[in-house]
């Protein structure tokens, strides 16, 4: 959905000017079969003070069958001589190791030769410990300044369609890390940018298939008839789920347009309906339980305060919240959800930047991400190995926001370090790492899908 100004950028003369200007809009490379795993070399590097752990990682970047060249500590120079012109894929630093101001200097000797062999829409991951374990407060600091620098290093690559991530791996969680490196390390997290994600320990991760770990599990996806809703219902099907779309009464052919596509059913229900929750939980229990419940229906109605009607205000934070509230309590209530279950919810940037003329949507969003916080850490799902994640998508490219005015919008796509909107399968995308059974440690994360904005950020 380019619209005239990105095609003039993404041309030869425009190209040529927007990169005296900065406005350079890269193409990225996205996920459209296979693994999306890169097939060059993978530089892991750091380390040397804690080789347990650093060969923990290596054995999960070898299950994922890549070609990975390890590097002794911070130094490049034997495996990557001055002059050469090798270039890597992704580049993988192991930071945990790193306990003072001192040490940070790994970060320099390492990343600034090493950076400019990235491949265009290559990946960085810099792997760190929880600061708030650290055990003194100089490595406290050494480990929060991975997080400034991952972030700042991702502004520095966006535009060559390069990501940077900070996976912050409890102590032993390695091997329950392996559908995050994938997906971080792949071309399915293409929009995502500058993120910090937690890795708990304790957990035990279920094998689980690259291509397809959604075999023979059912998955409802409310607002399923369009839009990102749409996208997550196919790339869901395309990972191997049975998929039960949900839709207002009003869209029922569109969803079983999506449906027929995917061989995924349709349920009509408008969710903030009386009998939904109970009409859903019915589905799931008839197809012997779902694995998993995203809450993407939504619903925008922006008003300045002064202005905004009280049904305005009333309908957003029901649909936005209140019903898949609702949903949830009786999937778990009817025991609908099984095992292992994921519940996904969908946030927005707006949820946690805050947003002029959309304080009820604000509101309902930023309560998404309350939701998921507090219900990730109920004991009683803990027990269950039912995980409660969220995405908070920037601009996306849908009919939502293709309603906005041309220059408002204009400005909204580009804000970000990779200087466009995102599409509705890079939503897609995180929603399958979440419901990948294999990403059993991952609980409690809102990941923001926004080609790391400067909003909010
Ligand atoms: N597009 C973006 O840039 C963006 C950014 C952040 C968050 N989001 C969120 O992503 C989700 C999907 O957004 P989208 O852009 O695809 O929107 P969309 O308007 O294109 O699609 C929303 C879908 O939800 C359905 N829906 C609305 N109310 C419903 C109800 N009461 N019961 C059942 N279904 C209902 C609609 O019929 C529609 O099919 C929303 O939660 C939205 O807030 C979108």
């Amino acid at each position: 959905m380019a619209d005239k100004i990105e095609q003039f950028l993404r041309s030869g003369v425009g190209g040529a000017i927007a990169g005296q200007l900065g406005l350079v809009v890269p193409d990225l490379v996205r996920c459209e079969s296979g693994t999306g795993l890169p097939s060059g070399t993978v530089v892991l590097a750091g380390g040397a003070a804690t080789p347990a752990a650093t060969a923990a990682l290596r054995a999960q970047l070898d299950a994922l069958g890549l070609t990975c060249v390890q590097v002794a500590g911070a130094d490049c120079g034997a495996q990557f001589p001055e002059g050469s012109e090798d270039k890597c894929a992704a580049l993988v630093f192991d930071g945990r190791g790193l306990n003072t101001a001192a040490d940070l200097a790994d970060l320099h000797r390492f990343f600034s030769p090493m950076v400019r062999r990235l491949h265009n829409n290559g990946r960085i991951l810099v792997i760190a410990e929880p600061h708030e374990d650290a055990g003194s407060p100089e490595r406290a600091a050494a480990q929060r300044a991975l997080e400034g620098f991952t972030r700042s290093v991702a502004k520095e690559i966006g535009n060559r369609g390069s990501t940077a991530q900070l996976l912050i791996l409890e102590p032993g969680a390695e091997a329950a890390a392996r559908s995050t490196l994938a997906y971080f390390l792949s071309t399915r997290s293409a929009y995502i940018d500058g993120q910090a994600v937690r890795v708990r320990s304790g957990v035990t991760a279920p094998e689980f298939d690259l291509e397809n770990p959604l075999t023979g599990r059912v998955v409802i996806v409310t607002g399923a008839a369009r839009g990102i809703g749409a996208a997550i219902a196919r790339a869901l099907a395309r990972r191997g789920a049975r998929i039960v779309g949900v839709d207002i009464p009003p869209s029922a052919q569109e969803l079983r347009d999506v449906m027929g596509e995917i061989g995924g059913e349709a349920l009509d229900a408008d969710i903030t309906a009386e009998d939904a929750p109970g009409r859903i939980a019915d589905k799931a229990l008839e197809v012997g339980g779902a694995h998993a419940i995203v809450h993407n229906a939504g619903v925008t109605r922006d008003k300045l305060l002064v202005n905004m009607k009280e049904q305005w205000w009333d309908m957003t934070l029901e649909i936005n919240l209140a019903a898949a509230q609702r949903i949830t309590d009786r999937l778990l209530q009817a025991g609908a959800l099984n095992d292992g279950g994921r519940i996904v919810g969908v946030a927005s940037m707006v949820g946690i930047s805050g947003q002029r003329g959309q304080t009820n949507y604000a509101a309902s969003k930023a309560g998404v991400i309350g939701y998921v916080d507090y219900m990730s850490r109920d004991p009683a799902l803990l027990a269950r190995g039912i995980t409660v994640n969220a995405v908070a998508p920037g601009f996306i490219e849908t009919q939502m926001t293709a309603a906005i005015p041309v220059v408002t919008r204009e400005i909204a796509r580009r804000l970000n370090s990779l200087s466009q909107g995102g599409q509705p399968e890079d939503v897609a995308e995180a929603i399958a790492w979440f419901a990948n059974p294999g990403s059993q440690a991952i609980n409690g994360v809102t990941l923001r899908v926004c080609g790391q904005n400067w909003i909010g950020a």
